[in-house]
């Protein structure tokens, strides 16, 4: 039986090459690799300026000290994400506000809208498994609020809401290179796009342990640097991200046409480009099938199986909330494999193991 797996990341000898050339170069840390891939990604994501951090998570937290959170202040957020969505804020004192969910697993506009208070600084939309948010509707609720907005576009490389990439219409997107991912570097990392540049310039230094200049520390910062390994890496995946998503939509093609009436499939909104970092199938009898899948050797994800307004890290400090679609979805949906290279035939293998499922 051949093993499928949920996904892969691209590797060979272009990869090799591009780690061999950064470790030849002598140059290791936010050398001339990491400046390029800034512009290439700053160009890609249709936005001014690009600044690669560790990871999503810390160069979120340098954005929200950039910013000036502070305790007391409320950030609209999902619940229904991955935990890291809201650590950084919370690390600054601030509070999350969870709101439900839409038939696209995203936050639901009508709840952010209800949710905002004299407190409320900023709302943060993720673009959960390569869906974008109805952003529209979240800008005019900001606009009218006086609130920032911070696209979480960790699982969204790519994506275009009404032919704009996301990430590069609000104050800022971030995104995450964490190996799962679209796009990813091999290892950690991430990048904050944005079109503010005193902005950009202020986690740019708190990234570097506040310099400006090598013996100069204008603020006090952090190490929160890249590499130039990582960044030459990143500049290949970068060339092939548009093929890859490509061939995410052809698969989810494959998967609605031959699943309908089987599972629920995901659905696609008229204003949105989705690049399926995740397919996710909604099914009563999840659980059974996911251990069908895996008895036939096809690995699947639930994500996420606890949502974070449930998580003890967050009700032990914020108290208890009460989401039910997304309490309902988190039972009932279940992640298909799906990455870049995958072929048509193993989608199909996958169909041919849910369809024997339910014909049991
Ligand atoms: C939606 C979302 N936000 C944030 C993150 C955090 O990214 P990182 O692991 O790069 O800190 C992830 C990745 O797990 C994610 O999926």
């Amino acid at each position: 039986m051949q093993k499928i797996s949920l996904s892969k990341c691209f590797t060979g000898p272009e990869v090799e090459e591009a780690a061999l050339r950064a470790i030849r170069s002598g140059n290791y840390i936010l050398g001339k690799e990491c400046q390029a891939f800034e512009s290439e990604l700053a160009a890609h994501t249709g936005s001014k300026q690009c600044v690669l951090g560790s990871s999503w998570t810390m160069i979120v937290y340098m954005m929200h000290l950039a910013q000036g959170i502070k305790p007391g202040d409320e950030v609209i957020v999902p619940s229904h994400t991955a935990f890291p969505t809201m650590e950084p804020l919370i690390h600054c004192g601030a509070k999350p506000v969870f709101v439900d969910i839409d038939e696209t697993y995203c936050m639901d506009p009508d709840a952010v809208a209800a949710a905002v208070t004299p407190r409320t600084v900023g709302i943060i939309p993720v673009h959960i498994y390569g869906h974008p948010v109805d952003l529209d509707r979240i800008f005019a609720i900001a606009a009218k609020n006086n609130l920032w907005v911070l696209e979480d576009c960790a699982q969204a490389h790519g994506a275009s809401y009404n032919g704009k990439r996301v990430g590069s219409m609000g104050l800022a997107g971030a995104y995450s290179f964490f190996p799962s991912k679209n796009l990813t570097v091999l290892g950690d990392g991430g990048c904050l796009i944005t079109n503010d540049a005193a902005l950009a310039e202020k986690v740019r230094m708190l990234r570097n342990h506040g310099r400006k200049d090598k013996y100069l520390h204008e603020i006090t910062g952090f190490n929160v640097r890249f590499n130039e390994i990582q960044g030459a890496i990143g500049r290949v995946m970068l060339k092939h991200l548009d093929g890859f998503n490509d061939n995410r939509r052809a698969i989810a093609a494959r998967y609605n046409e031959r699943l309908k009436g089987l599972v629920q499939t995901p659905i696609e909104k008229p204003w949105a480009k989705a690049v399926y970092h995740m397919y996710v199938i909604r099914s009563p009898r999840r659980d059974a099938l996911q251990k069908f899948l895996k008895e036939n050797g096809i690995d699947t994800g639930i994500h996420y199986p606890v949502p974070n307004h449930q998580q003890p890290a967050v009700t032990s400090k914020f108290g208890n909330a009460t989401l039910p679609k997304t309490e309902a979805a988190v039972k009932e949906i279940l992640s298909l494999p799906i990455h870049g290279e995958m072929s048509l035939a193993t989608a199909d293998a996958v169909c041919d193991a849910i369809a024997a499922f339910h014909k049991q």
